[in-house]
């Protein structure tokens, strides 16, 4: 695999200015200053697809809701899905609720990558940066600001994709290990900034994507069949079709795509949101 040519000083130099966009830049937010591992787990959650104001807004209420893992556990998924609604992508709700009761059931949180991405919708970057922030451990992870903050300080010049396996490569040599955590969070208050001013840099990274429209989208109507069941459920089919004004196949395939993510059930012909 082709590496970054990197000297020590160019990593000495890369940290120094990482760290004081940091000191800088740095924004207080509620999982910073507590990083017990639920509120982690939380907002890294939120964090995937949503930026972090309203993330802000959202956490808050969510915690005075369910102050802790086990009290999200126990609850019903209505009450988690009601409480994510505004914040979109609900698979998240549904993953964040089965983590939880993994993770209850487990009898104590995870302090390994290993096992954290046995959690449904954890995946590698993510469970590493759970790690970081609740542990403050030495892991290496690529998120978009990450991928911004590498790519406009080493690739600036290239033109075409940068391998995911490069970046991590050179994520790794300049992690600044003394203090991942705030590493990470110079590193994500950075990477915000510099989009704010210099662009988007991640359309050279290979993970590049960006939201698709919502409004008038499979996504948009999905989202409303959902919370017209969350608040005048159980319908049947007909009534969820003509209610929104909906074909019999749109009504049939969204229907089918929220039971496959779990997050509504039939009963006796009936559509309801899973308990
Ligand atoms: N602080 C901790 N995690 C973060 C994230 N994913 N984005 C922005 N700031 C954060």
């Amino acid at each position: 695999m082709e590496t970054l040519r990197l000297s020590d000083s160019q990593i000495a130099d890369f940290q120094n200015t990482v760290l004081k966009k940091g000191e800088e830049l740095y924004r207080e937010m509620p999982w910073r200053t507590d990083t017990r591992p639920y509120y982690v787990l939380l907002s890294e959650i939120m964090l995937q697809q949503t930026q972090v104001p309203r993330v802000l807004q959202k956490f808050t209420q969510f915690v005075e809701e369910f102050p802790t893992l086990e009290s999200l556990a126990t609850a019903d998924f209505q009450q988690v899905l009601a409480l994510w609604s505004g914040l979109g992508y609900n698979r998240r709700a549904k993953f964040l609720h089965q983590a939880a009761k993994y993770i209850v059931d487990k009898g104590a949180f995870p302090t390994e990558e290993s096992e954290l991405v046995k959690c449904p919708g954890i995946g590698e970057n993510t469970a590493a940066s759970i790690v970081v922030y609740a542990y403050n451990k030495p892991l290496v992870f690529l998120e978009t600001n990450v991928r911004t903050v590498l790519i406009y300080s080493f690739f600036q010049n290239r033109t075409e994709k940068i391998d995911e396996r490069i970046l991590k490569d050179v994520a790794q040599r300049v992690l600044y290990t003394e203090n991942p955590r705030k590493w990470y969070w110079a590193l994500m208050d950075y990477g915000t900034e510099l989009k704010k001013t210099v662009g988007n840099f991640n359309k050279f990274s290979q993970k590049h994507t960006t939201q698709s429209r919502f409004e008038g989208s499979f996504r948009q109507k999905r989202a409303a069949t959902l919370r017209l069941l969350l608040h005048n459920g159980p319908l049947a089919l007909d009534e969820l079709a003509e209610q929104q004004n909906y074909s019999h196949e749109l009504i049939q395939e969204i229907v089918a795509s929220l039971q496959h993510d779990a997050l509504i059930t039939e009963i006796n012909g009936r559509f309801c949101i899973v308990s």
